[in-house]
């Protein structure tokens, strides 16, 4: 058995063949889609120079003005997400929000280049709908409709103890350790490679938590976060973990495992069952 389960995970190792920034080389625009080495977003043409536009960390080179103080309530209401008022905001939700949502809104900020259709080729598990919209404000269901996203934000914290969270613990500084006897577990079968943001020492969720800008089909696993055998593993969606919808074994659990690196209570480990990550 376990020779079986080795091997497969050896099998979803890849070398990633085409570009890893997939989708965000932006028809080959590259890295200054993003960043600007100088000027901040007027030195990408921005229509809207503005001195606070582009003065951030990582030389932001897209137009967020249109963003800022603007309220988006996510998780079916209970989430409230009031965006930085500006990109050198210190704020988790700058680096991890506000730079997603000025290509990926579609409502406060403009569509501009975006298809608002996913780029990569879905697998037949998607069923027929191959067009998922890809600006959350305007996804069809109505303009700045963010209630069916994922809870996003300052107040989308997540917690360690209790019936459906880990046995983890939060650091002084919001760090989680997944250090109890079923979240250590967990870390050997899957791994915990999301990046939750860190405000007022507790652990939040933004879009970079989930996601790697940088890195469209292709994770690097090499043994500090996780249990499996190391090396390259395939991902879609820009997400930071193994996640392959595409495996050809209908039973991979690979992409529910990506949820329960949160959600402990509908993990194996919390529910009395020895199965680890199957690809
Ligand atoms: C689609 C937008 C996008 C593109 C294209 C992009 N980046 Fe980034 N980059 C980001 C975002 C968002 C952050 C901040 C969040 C983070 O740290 O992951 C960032 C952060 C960075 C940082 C600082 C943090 C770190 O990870 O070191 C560097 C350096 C960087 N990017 C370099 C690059 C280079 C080089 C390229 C091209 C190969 C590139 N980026 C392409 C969005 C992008
Ligand atoms: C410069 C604009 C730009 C920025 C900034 C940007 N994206 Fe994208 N992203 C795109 C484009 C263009 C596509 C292709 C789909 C489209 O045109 O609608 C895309 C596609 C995606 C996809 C779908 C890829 C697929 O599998 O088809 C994801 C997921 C994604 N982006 C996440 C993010 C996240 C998370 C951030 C912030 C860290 C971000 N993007 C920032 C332009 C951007
Ligand atoms: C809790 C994790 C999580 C967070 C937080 C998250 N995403 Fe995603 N996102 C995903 C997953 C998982 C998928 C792939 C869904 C699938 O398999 O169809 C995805 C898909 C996407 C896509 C592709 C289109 C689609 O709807 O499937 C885009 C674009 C995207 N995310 C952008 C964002 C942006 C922008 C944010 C922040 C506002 C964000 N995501 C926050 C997990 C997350
Ligand atoms: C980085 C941690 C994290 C990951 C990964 C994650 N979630 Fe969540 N999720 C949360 C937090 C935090 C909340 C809000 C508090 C709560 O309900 O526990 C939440 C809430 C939810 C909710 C309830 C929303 C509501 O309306 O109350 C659903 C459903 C959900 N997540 C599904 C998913 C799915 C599906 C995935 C995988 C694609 C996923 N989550 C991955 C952290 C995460």
């Amino acid at each position: 058995m376990l020779l079986v389960g080795a091997g497969s995970a050896a099998a979803q190792r890849m070398a990633a063949s085409s570009d890893i920034l997939g989708a965000h080389l932006i028809s080959g625009r590259g890295c200054t889609a993003c960043h600007t080495p100088h000027s901040g977003s007027q030195g990408n043409g921005s229509s809207k120079p503005s001195a606070s536009t582009g003065n951030s960390s990582m030389l932001w080179g897209q137009d967020a003005t249109g963003l800022y103080g603007k309220t988006i309530t996510t998780g079916g209401g209970k989430f409230v997400e009031v965006l930085p008022t500006s990109m050198s905001a210190t704020t988790p939700d700058v680096q991890g929000m506000l730079t997603c949502l000025t290509c990926h809104d579609g409502n406060y900020a403009s569509a501009s280049m975006m298809k608002n259709r996913v780029y990569e080729t879905l697998p037949a598990t998607y069923g027929s709908n191959k067009n998922i919209p890809t600006l959350l404000g305007s996804d069809g269901s109505g303009a700045g409709n963010y209630l069916n996203d994922h809870p996003v934000g300052l107040s989308a914290k997540v917690g360690c103890g209790g019936p459906s969270s880990w046995d983890c613990t939060i650091g002084s500084g919001g760090a989680i350790q997944m250090s109890g006897t079923h979240s250590s577990q967990f870390v050997k079968n899957y791994g915990y490679f999301v990046a939750p943001g860190t405000y007022s020492n507790s652990p939040v969720v933004v879009c970079t938590t989930c996601h790697e800008p940088h890195s469209m089909n292709s994770v690097v696993v090499s043994g500090t976060n996780s249990g499996l055998p190391a090396g390259t593993y395939a991902t879609m969606f820009f997400l930071r973990a193994p996640y392959n919808p595409n495996d050809s074994n209908p039973l991979s659990n690979q992409a529910a495992q990506f949820c329960r690196q949160c959600h402990a209570d509908k993990s194996n480990e919390m529910n009395g069952s020895s199965a680890g990550t199957v690809f």
